[in-house]
């Protein structure tokens, strides 16, 4: 069977990262698909930009549209990043029939209840994994091996970039800006990293966590939002020494009047697990009835570790496509028609 044909947008961090494991673990990655995944055709701002991958073999342009709007494409992989063209490109593609793939975890948080209804209507998959947790498959758990539970709560670290700032603070008495400032040269940080450090990318995950886990509408503005922006160095040590260590914090959970849901720095007890979980690493703890605690721990940003669950959504959507068409990657765990805000 001929290989499914994908259409890249965005050659950053997590655009190469995805074409160099698509290279590497080609072998395995089409045994596991049914057929090979091949990238066609990429676009980015600046085709004359080195790129940290082989793009040998795939077709460049400057013209996103060219991409979307090319009727050989089956899936378009978008990894551009922000919100308003992500959008227009994203229901444009789904207007033309593709699936689409993203770790764009600002346009599903704002723009969820609408492409996902609109992919409904068209009868194509949206599949979102790399969007939270980086690395962590934390949309399958929750969606899919937790099916069986009604899910009490979730608390978890699920900004990498935060978390890496407290750490390296905590553990090496090094400056906000510093450390900020690596974890944009290490390709952890949103493009506009306020998102990391004022809570809204944590905020971002924890609206599509929460719809998931109790099936509600994607409400970003519900959340109660806080980042570590004015945590100082003091602050971190002071806690360490009254065996507390801030954690970065998205919580949802399910309470009689309606969902709370709050992203915050928080003091938690040093023995208590996500105290530990350190440097770019995310956790989430999950509480659910029928298992107990659940705990999904991993890199919550970088290259790879995201390329690794963009890749999974890639295979995902091919394996779908090739053995049984009708048989489409759910989205989220609500019926798009029927939105109805549930209060928070
Ligand atoms: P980068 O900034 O590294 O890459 C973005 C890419 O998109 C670049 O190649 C850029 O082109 C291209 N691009 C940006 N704007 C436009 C535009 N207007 N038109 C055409 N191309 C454009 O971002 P990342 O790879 O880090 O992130 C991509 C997405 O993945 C984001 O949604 C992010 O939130 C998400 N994500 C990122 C993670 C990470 O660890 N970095 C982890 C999980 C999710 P050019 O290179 O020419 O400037
Ligand atoms: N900027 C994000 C983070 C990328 O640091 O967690 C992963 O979503």
């Amino acid at each position: 069977m001929k290989p499914v044909k994908v259409g890249l947008l965005g050659l950053g961090t997590v655009g190469c990262g995805t074409v160099r494991v698509l290279a590497r673990n080609a072998d395995e990655i089409q045994r596991r698909a049914g057929r090979g995944i091949r990238i066609v055709s990429a676009s980015a701002r600046d085709m004359t930009r080195p790129r940290d991958c082989d793009l040998q073999g795939i077709a460049l342009t400057a013209d996103a549209y060219a991409v979307v709007d090319d009727p050989a494409i089956q899936i378009v992989l978008e990894l551009i990043g922000g919100i308003e063209l992500a959008r227009e490109l994203v229901l444009r593609a789904i207007d033309n029939g593709k699936h689409v793939v993203t770790a764009n975890k600002a346009l599903i948080a704002l723009h969820g209840n609408e492409i996902f209804a609109h992919a409904s209507k068209r009868g194509v998959t949206v599949a979102f994994e790399a969007a939270v947790g980086g690395g962590i498959p934390i949309i399958k758990a929750i969606r899919e091996a937790l099916a069986g539970n009604t899910i009490e709560w979730l608390a978890g670290i699920i900004n990498g970039t935060g978390n890496f700032i407290l750490t390296e603070m905590r553990d090496k008495g090094r400056d906000f800006a510093d450390v900020l400032a690596e974890a944009q040269r290490l390709g952890y940080a949103e493009a506009d990293p306020t998102f990391d450090v004022e809570g809204i990318d944590a905020a971002h995950k924890l609206t599509i966590l929460a719809s998931i886990a109790f099936g509600i509408p994607l409400q970003f503005e519900r959340v109660y939002t806080e980042g570590i922006a004015r945590i100082s160095r003091e602050d971190v040590v002071n806690a360490a020494e009254l065996g507390y260590r801030i954690k970065h914090l998205g919580i949802a959970r399910r309470r009689a009047e309606g969902i709370e849901l709050r992203v915050h720095p928080t003091l938690v007890p040093h023995r208590r697990l996500l105290a530990n979980v350190d440097g770019v690493m995310n956790a989430v703890l999950v509480r659910a009835d029928a298992v107990g605690p659940t705990l999904y721990y991993g890199p919550g940003a970088g290259a790879e570790p995201t390329a690794s669950a963009v890749v999974a959504d890639l295979v995902d959507v091919t394996r779908a496509l090739t053995v049984d068409p009708t048989n489409r990657v759910p989205h989220l765990a609500f019926q798009p028609d029927a939105l109805a805000d549930v209060p928070v």
